[in-house]
């Protein structure tokens, strides 16, 4: 038999947004998250597509926004993503995030104690959920490394839950100083990990092991409604858990209320292929599962296959390569509108729609 495919783990997850300015001052001015290219969305020429993400463009880190300014808001529900967490460092890093987003005028919730991780969450200007995580203490802390996910964990501690803990007191929590700069121990990490919604977390189980080689690593509780299952799959070789790969779910009741795309929700997840072959296995593979692929289509810095979980939440692998630099020098991403070579007759009248951005 041959082994599954695996997954490394995220390659980007891809947002809608309604004012891309707006966006790009949210992730950029206030979140220190680079912009590393400023192009357009190839399936709809006069919306912008911006890519945020760290310095080199690793998968893992990448952050995508479609502006569609006449959408309507949406809002999470089954099908559809509920929340998207970045790592910081250190739970003083993240308290400095608290003060600066509270300063900046963004309310704060947290710092919530999950556990394996601590968590502040917010909001992006058109509503997505945001969540700020601790890497650690990490996922063994509560079972061991070699053995994640083989068990349901019981219920956390009273005092971690909503009704008993002390809330007043986590929100007066925060660090005590202004903090205009983004500090060294305050710098994002890329996605910590994708909370999203189901009603049936035992099929979707089936369905990103058999799809995408992730595997189970929690079966726990929502601390925030603690009558809600919350389980978690990575890429986990049974001893050490890829970072940029926690995809999480709330198993909602049967009937639970379907997600509404739009502004302010995520448009899709996308994981990684190592390499075309490795795409091109996943696509084949999928088909044989006898799920809905679309052909492999050019992105310019990866190709991308897209398909839909049991949900109907719409996914995609993407390739690591060729990468941001394929248009640009790798030392001046973002800085300049880039379009695909077949778009480039029509640059000036793209550039014409295109809202202003800013440099
Ligand atoms: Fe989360
Ligand atoms: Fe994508």
């Amino acid at each position: 038999m041959t082994p599954p495919l695996v997954t490394p783990g995220f390659h980007h997850i891809t947002m809608v947004a309604s004012n891309a300015s707006r966006t790009l001052a949210f992730y950029r001015g206030l979140l220190g998250v680079g912009l590393v290219k400023r192009t357009v969305n190839f399936d709809d020429p006069g919306a912008w597509h911006l890519y945020f993400s760290d310095a080199t463009g690793a998968p893992g880190t990448i952050l995508t926004f479609f502006e569609w300014p006449s959408l309507a808001p949406g809002h999470p529900g089954v099908g559809g993503v509920h929340h998207l967490a970045l790592g910081v460092a250190s739970a003083e890093g993240q308290l400095k995030w608290k003060r600066r987003l509270e300063d900046a005028g963004v309310p704060v919730a947290g710092p919530y104690n999950r556990g394996w991780f601590r968590s502040i969450y917010f909001k992006d200007p058109d509503g997505q959920i945001l969540e700020i995580a601790t890497r650690g203490p990490g996922y063994d802390v509560d079972e061991p490394a070699d053995a994640l996910g083989q068990r349901e964990l019981p219920p956390p501690p009273d005092a971690e839950l909503v009704g008993d803990r002390d809330e007043q007191e986590i929100d007066q929590r925060t660090w005590p100083e202004p903090v205009p700069v983004i500090t060294g121990d305050m710098a994002l990490e890329g996605i910590h990990h994708i909370s999203a919604i189901t009603t049936d977390l035992s099929r979707l189980d089936a369905f990103y092991g058999e799809a995408l080689g992730l595997r189970l690593v929690k079966r726990s509780f929502n601390q925030d409604s603690p009558d809600i299952k919350h389980w978690f799959w990575a890429s986990y070789d049974g001893s050490r858990i890829e970072p940029h790969s926690a995809l999480t779910f709330f198993g909602w009741p049967p009937r639970g209320r379907p997600a509404r795309a739009g502004l302010g929700q995520t448009h899709h997840i996308a994981f990684r292929a190592r390499t075309s072959d490795d795409q091109l296995a996943f696509r084949d593979h999928l088909l044989g599962m006898g799920v809905a692929v679309s052909p492999v289509m050019d992105r310019s810095y990866f190709t991308s296959i897209y398909f839909r979980d049991p949900d109907g939440l719409l996914l995609e692998v993407a390739t690591d390569g060729p990468g941001f630099a394929i248009d640009e020098p790798a030392g001046a991403l973002g800085q300049a509108l880039r379009v695909p070579a077949w778009l480039e007759g029509q640059r000036d009248a793209i550039a014409a729609t295109l809202s202003p951005l800013g440099p």
